[in-house]
């Protein structure tokens, strides 16, 4: 039986947290070079929201109760590839940013070639993560196609190439369809690893074909919602609680909803696009009961602060 309450959600997002950063910590305890591993620890273990994890692992709950234990080295590698993706994110030569997760950026403190090659050494790990510790009771070929999902949402056709054109339009170059570009730069560069964090939780706790198509657009959905706040909350936000610097986004003249559109409507686009999303979790044919923790993190997405 699923809880539905305020304090079961927190709950289910503090014991989750627990379990996901002990895993992390066990799959980055030792290694070298040294400074290599204590760059790596350094960014994966600081106080993230983890919601990338929670997506996959409530995804995981809402097919089978238990699946959250078969997800975990997933939701684990999720969390891996975010941190690379913010290590590389912050370099200077992107959007040179020197406060993350309340602390100096990666390259501050090991500078930027360390910063650089732990990217890429997490990178890796994720993908061995996967390969060599999700349970033996599963398909080697769903695993197989889990990694081989990853590699796409994480590379060019994701991502790394909704990065390339993040950069791209930043510093006042337009492109001719500013917000066909921007919804398409928010799917990729944010939206490809948050809807893989629904699916692969999904999938690897058995849902049907089409339950995985309708938890991935759930997924993709909610990864849109999630940069247009990031968006927003680069403008309304404070150092303090986002734990970064604030007012980057228009200091840099990027391609954001807020500069496009404004406060009020970017806000109405995450009123539709919640719509949206609990559309898309209504088709997975799942009780109302069993997505309860999907729905709140639906919420978080949306309303947080940080
Ligand atoms: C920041 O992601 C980068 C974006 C895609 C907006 P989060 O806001 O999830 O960062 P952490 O993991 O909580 O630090
Ligand atoms: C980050 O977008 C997207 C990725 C890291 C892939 P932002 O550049 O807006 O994220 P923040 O604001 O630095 O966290
Ligand atoms: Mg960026
Ligand atoms: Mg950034
Ligand atoms: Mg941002």
């Amino acid at each position: 039986m699923v809880a539905t309450t305020k304090f079961d959600f927190e709950e289910f997002v503090a014991s989750k947290r627990m379990l996901v950063d002990a895993h992390l910590a066990e799959y980055l305890a030792t290694g070298t070079p040294e400074v290599l591993y204590e760059s790596m620890r350094y960014s994966v273990l600081s106080p993230g929201k983890r919601i990338r994890a929670l997506l996959c692992l409530a995804a995981a709950q809402a097919i089978d109760e238990d699946a959250h234990r078969v997800a975990l080295p997933c939701a684990c590698a999720i969390e891996m590839i975010h941190a690379m993706s913010l290590i590389h994110d912050d370099l200077p030569a992107l959007d040179n940013d020197d406060i993350r997760r309340g602390k100096p950026t990666n390259h501050k403190v090991f500078g930027e070639a360390i910063a650089l090659l732990a990217g890429d050494a997490l990178l890796m790990l994720a993908m061995e993560t996967i390969a060599n510790h999700i349970p033996s009771s599963i398909d080697k070929s769903i695993v197989v196609k889990v990694i081989s999902e990853l590699a796409r949402a994480t590379g060019a056709p994701g991502m790394v190439g909704g990065q390339v054109d993040d950069i791209a339009f930043t510093g006042g170059k337009l492109p001719a369809d500013k917000l066909t570009m921007l919804n398409s730069i928010h799917l990729r560069k944010t939206g490809s690893l948050i809807r893989f964090s629904t699916w692969s939780g999904a999938t690897l706790a058995g849902a049907s074909q089409e339950q995985q198509n309708n938890f991935a657009a759930f997924g993709e959905i909610l990864g849109l919602a999630f940069q247009i706040t990031d968006d927003l909350l680069d403008v309304t936000g404070s150092a303090e609680t986002l734990g970064k610097t604030p007012g980057k986004d228009a200091e840099a003249n990027k391609l954001t909803f807020v500069a496009i559109e404004g406060i009020d409507k970017s806000k109405a686009k995450l009123v539709d696009l919640q719509r949206e999303a609990e559309t898309a979790l209504a088709k997975t044919g799942v009780s109302k009961q069993s997505l309860i923790y999907l729905e709140s993190l639906l919420q978080m997405a949306i309303n947080r602060v940080s």
